[in-house]
């Protein structure tokens, strides 16, 4: 029976164990996107005792950005920053990817140069061309190509919690009629488009996809739909698929005060990939981390709030379940 504690190989990149730090946002960059000795510090403090460490959503282009100080991935002069970012993690011996995003229609208006953009018009949001959809899939090669540069060991591209990919995924949101809008398999094709990009650019690093896999609302998606797009992921190249909220969030109120709130959907989504899942959703205690490993319902574990509240929470769950 695999554990919390056995390694896993994912193609050439080891994880020690199957604890996830899973990207969250600090606000700790400077206004421009840069790393500061403050954000390093940060992942310093929590680079022990994880299996892998998802850095926050960095900025791919100026208008996905959603808060002031966000970490920002967009220009080549945030290469070397980044690279001491990584070099943070790398030092503790963990292995580190860093999420790409683009905040679409939820970017804040006062954080964009421009009014934000949108699958579908909404009240002071712009819909893209067809034409900028594509341009939007080269900002987000451009910034995996530099994540690599800078030395992480691969990508996540954030596809939940409502923006930008979600935005287009999720029939909520999405109510274009050009070939990203429509059926499923229109709505799905900017982000497999996003996907392949980034796959044939990256090479043999690790590539991550965030998934947000249901949007708790009947009119919106739901886990059946969502298991035929992560065997599309999975197909494209992504090699491992972080399962959590879509249009609800990451925290939906109604499912808050559980832990292991969305283990049932990850659950789902495993069944229909031979890759790895990542579960998440209020987990606090190493032995509910475990149980959920051990009884095949996920790969890893995420663990967030529990890991900014203490940051030796992965280095305690370690020896507590090795005794
Ligand atoms: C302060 C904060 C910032 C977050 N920022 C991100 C982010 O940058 N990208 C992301 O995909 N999820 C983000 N999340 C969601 C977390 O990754 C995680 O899915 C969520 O907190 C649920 O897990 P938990 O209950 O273990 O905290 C954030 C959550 C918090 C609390």
């Amino acid at each position: 029976m695999v554990s919390l504690l056995d390694p896993l190989k994912v193609n050439d990149l080891v994880l020690d164990n199957r604890i996830v730090l899973p990207p969250m946002q600090t606000q700790k960059a400077t206004e421009d996107g840069k790393v500061t000795d403050e954000l390093k510090e940060h992942y310093a403090k929590r680079s022990e005792g994880q299996g892998l460490i998802i850095i926050e959503h960095s900025y791919i282009s100026p208008g996905g950005r959603l808060a002031k100080k966000q970490l920002g991935i967009h220009r080549d002069d945030l290469i070397p920053g980044l690279k001491e970012l990584a070099s943070t993690v790398h030092e503790k011996g963990t292995p580190a990817v860093v999420q790409i995003n683009h905040a679409g229609k939820t970017a804040n208006r006062e954080n964009v140069d421009s009014i934000p953009v949108g699958p579908s018009p909404d009240e002071n949001v712009r819909k893209l061309k067809t034409r900028e959809v594509k341009e939007l899939v080269t900002r987000f090669v451009k910034a995996g190509e530099r994540a690599v540069k800078a030395g992480f060991d691969g990508v996540e591209i954030h596809g939940a919690h409502g923006f930008l990919l979600n935005q287009f995924y999720s029939p909520l949101t999405n109510k274009r009629i050009d070939e990203y809008g429509g059926i499923f398999e229109k709505r799905i094709k900017f982000p497999l488009e996003v996907v392949e990009e980034v796959r044939n650019k990256i090479g043999e690093k690790t590539l991550l996809y965030r998934l947000g896999s249901d949007d708790l609302d009947p009119e919106g998606t739901q886990i059946k739909h969502s298991k035929k797009f992560a065997k599309r992921l999975a197909e494209a190249g992504v090699d491992i698929i972080d399962v959590s909220g879509g249009i609800c969030g990451s925290r939906p109120e109604k499912l808050e005060g559980e832990q292991g709130y969305f283990i049932p959907q990850a659950s789902e989504i495993r069944k229909s990939v031979d890759i790895p899942v990542i579960g998440v959703g209020g987990i606090k205690s190493p032995e509910f981390a475990n149980k959920v490993v051990e009884n095949g319902s996920v790969d890893l574990v995420a663990v967030g709030r529990a890991q900014l509240a203490d940051p030796e929470w992965a280095v305690k769950a370690l020896r507590k379940l090795k005794n």
